[in-house]
C-alpha cells in the first residue's frame, strides 16, 4: 500500500471504529437507562403495596422486577461481547453468533436460519472478527431499514475458502445508487466492504428495491503458522 492509501485507510478504520463506539455507547446509555426506570419504579410500588400490607401485589411486582433484571443482564451481556470480540476467540464463532442471533430472535419478530460447517475448526481471528463485525452490521441494518421477517445466514468452509452470505427478504434498497453517492454519515455498508477489503476478502452487496438484501464475503484460508 502507498503511503498516503495507508493513511486514507486508517482514517476509514479510524471512523469505523468510533461509529462502532457510539453505538455500543448509545445501546449502554438506553439499556441502564431504561433499567434503572424500570427498576426504580418496581420498588416504588414494591415500597408502596409493603405499607399497605399488600404482600401479594408486593409480591408480583418483585418477580417482574426479576424479569427485567435477568433480560437487561441478557442484553448487557451482549453488549460486552460486542466490545470485546476476543470471547470468539474462546468460544468460535459459530456460538458466538448464535448468541447474536438468539439476542435478535428474542428482540424482533424475525425468523433466522442459520447453516454453518465450520465447528471446532479454528479461523484466523482477524476473519471470525471482521465476520464478526459484517454480521452485526448487516442485522442493525435488518432490523433498522429492511422490515424482513426471513433471514437467512449461512458460513461454509469450503476448498480453501470461506463464505458468507446473509439474505433477508425485506424491502431492499438501490444498491448501486447508494455507493455512488458520497455520505458521511452512512458508514455501516462501507465501513463492511472497507473491513472486507482490508483482508483481501471478496465482497458482494446486492439489493433491488422489493427484493430483499443479499450480502456475501469470502475470504482465502490462510493456515496460521
Ligand atoms: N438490509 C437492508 N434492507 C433495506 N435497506 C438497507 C439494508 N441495509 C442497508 N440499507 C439501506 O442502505 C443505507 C445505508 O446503510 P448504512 O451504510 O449501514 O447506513 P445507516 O444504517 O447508518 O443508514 C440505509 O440507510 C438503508 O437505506
Ligand atoms: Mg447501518
Amino acid at each position: 500500500m502507498e503511503d498516503a492509501e495507508a493513511r486514507e485507510f486508517s482514517k476509514k478504520i479510524l471512523a469505523i471504529q468510533e461509529e462502532e463506539r457510539h453505538r455500543i455507547s448509545r445501546d449502554l446509555h438506553d439499556e441502564i437507562g431504561q433499567f434503572s426506570v424500570s427498576l426504580g419504579s418496581a420498588l416504588s410500588i414494591i415500597e408502596k403495596e409493603i405499607t399497605k400490607h399488600n404482600l401479594d401485589r408486593a409480591l408480583h411486582v418483585i418477580k417482574d422486577a426479576k424479569i427485567i433484571l435477568a433480560n437487561t443482564a441478557d442484553k448487557i451481556r451482549a453488549l460486552f461481547i460486542d466490545l470485546r470480540p476476543a470471547e470468539l476467540g474462546m468460544l468460535g464463532l459459530p456460538s458466538v453468533l448464535r448468541e447474536l442471533f438468539s439476542h435478535y430472535t428474542k428482540s424482533y419478530p424475525l425468523n433466522i436460519k442459520f447453516k454453518e460447517n465450520i465447528g471446532d475448526i479454528h479461523i484466523k481471528e482477524e476473519v471470525a472478527i471482521t465476520l464478526y463485525r459484517v454480521i452485526q452490521e448487516a442485522f442493525n441494518n435488518i432490523v433498522k431499514h429492511a422490515k424482513a421477517k426471513n433471514v437467512k445466514i449461512d458460513l461454509l468452509l469450503k476448498e480453501g475458502e470461506i463464505s458468507f452470505t446473509i439474505e433477508d427478504d425485506g424491502i431492499g434498497f438501490d444498491a448501486e445508487a447508494f455507493f455512488k453517492e458520497v455520505n458521511a454519515d452512512k458508514l455501516g455498508l462501507r465501513g463492511m466492504r472497507e473491513r472486507v477489503d482490508l483482508l483481501n476478502g471478496k465482497f458482494l452487496l446486492q439489493s433491488k428495491s422489493k427484493n430483499g438484501t443479499k450480502i456475501n464475503a469470502t475470504f482465502q484460508i490462510i493456515e496460521e503458522a
